[in-house]
């Protein structure tokens, strides 16, 4: 967003219980995936020895807690939507992982029963929270020698291009999100509200909250995957501002406009996705 006051700043936003309604079923399809040596990656610069506990804060269907739990003792998922936790709950199910536990609740309310945590994991879920309140929450939650991670994929890496590099055309992200604007109106919007920015500034609030500067880590992914049409439709589906909730009887028809998009794009209805580089922000407390 360039110049200028902008309408519905992140300031003015508050959450509620559909910000990502009906977008559970979708997510893990949908969503790029985290590098393949995201968990090698912090359990060296976390120094795991196969113990401790993992707490994952707005975990959703588990992404983060689930290529982490064979790392320690064992996890726990927490997120403020069932959906996503019934999701969580069945991908563990699936890839045979015994040692997860999952929790519907939002991060406002640490620390709860929970108890304390060697390892706390925020994936691409604390902007969405009371940042400073929660902050504090699991500074207090946190174990002698435990950390807390930002993981999140980093948009600007590797920087966009014409191409992803791969056999297939790129998913059309400019049509999509005009497409979004026709159905939705210019403002993005994020559950019974909208919601233009995002913060920034994180390390202040942590630190604030009594924790150390951040270290920063990039886990570099320089795949390019082989994406569907059903892919990329999961993909739209999985955020929040064109959440299914949004379209409501009309979400059929809203599919079908990004379908015809998409295959406009690419007759064959393949994509090739770039990932992108994996970004950790580990914070010590002081
Ligand atoms: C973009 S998804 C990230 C999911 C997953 N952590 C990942 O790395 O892919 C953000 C998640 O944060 C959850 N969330 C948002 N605000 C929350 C809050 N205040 N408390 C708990 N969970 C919240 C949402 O329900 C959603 O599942």
């Amino acid at each position: 967003m360039t110049g200028g006051p902008t309408s519905y700043p992140w300031q003015a936003w508050r959450w509620d219980e559909t910000l990502f309604e009906g977008a559970a079923v979708y997510y893990r399809r949908g969503r790029k995936p985290y590098a393949a040596s995201l968990a090698p990656a912090l359990a060296e610069h976390l120094e795991l020895d196969g113990h401790g506990r993992l707490l994952d804060v707005g975990c959703g269907p588990g992404n983060v807690a689930l290529l982490m739990a064979h790392l320690l003792d064992s996890v726990v998922g927490l997120d403020a939507d069932a959906a996503m936790v019934a999701e969580a709950e069945r991908a563990a199910a699936e890839e045979g992982i015994a040692n997860a536990n999952w929790v519907q609740m939002r991060a406002e309310e640490l620390p709860g029963s929970l108890g304390t945590f060697r390892i706390v994991t925020f994936g691409q879920s604390f902007h969405w929270m009371d940042r400073p309140r929660v902050a504090d929450a699991v500074r207090d939650m946190l174990e002698p020698g435990g950390a807390v991670v930002q993981v999140d994929l980093w948009h600007g890496s590797p920087p966009r291009r014409e191409s992803p590099g791969g056999p297939y055309p790129a998913v059309p992200e400019a049509a999509v999100d005009e497409l979004r604007r026709r159905w939705l109106g210019p403002d993005r919007r994020a559950g019974q509200g909208f919601r233009n920015t995002s913060p920034d500034g994180e390390d202040q609030v942590f630190q604030h909250a009594g924790f150390a500067p951040e270290q920063i880590v990039v886990v570099p992914d320089g795949r390019v995957l082989e994406r569907s049409l059903d892919d990329v439709v999961a993909w739209v589906l999985s955020t929040s501002s064109t959440a299914p909730h949004l379209f409501g009887d009309r979400l059929g028809e809203f599919v079908g406009d990004l379908r015809a998009l998409l295959l406009d794009a690419s007759p064959t209805g393949r994509f090739s996705v770039a990932l992108s580089d994996n970004r950790l922000r580990i914070r010590r407390p002081r």
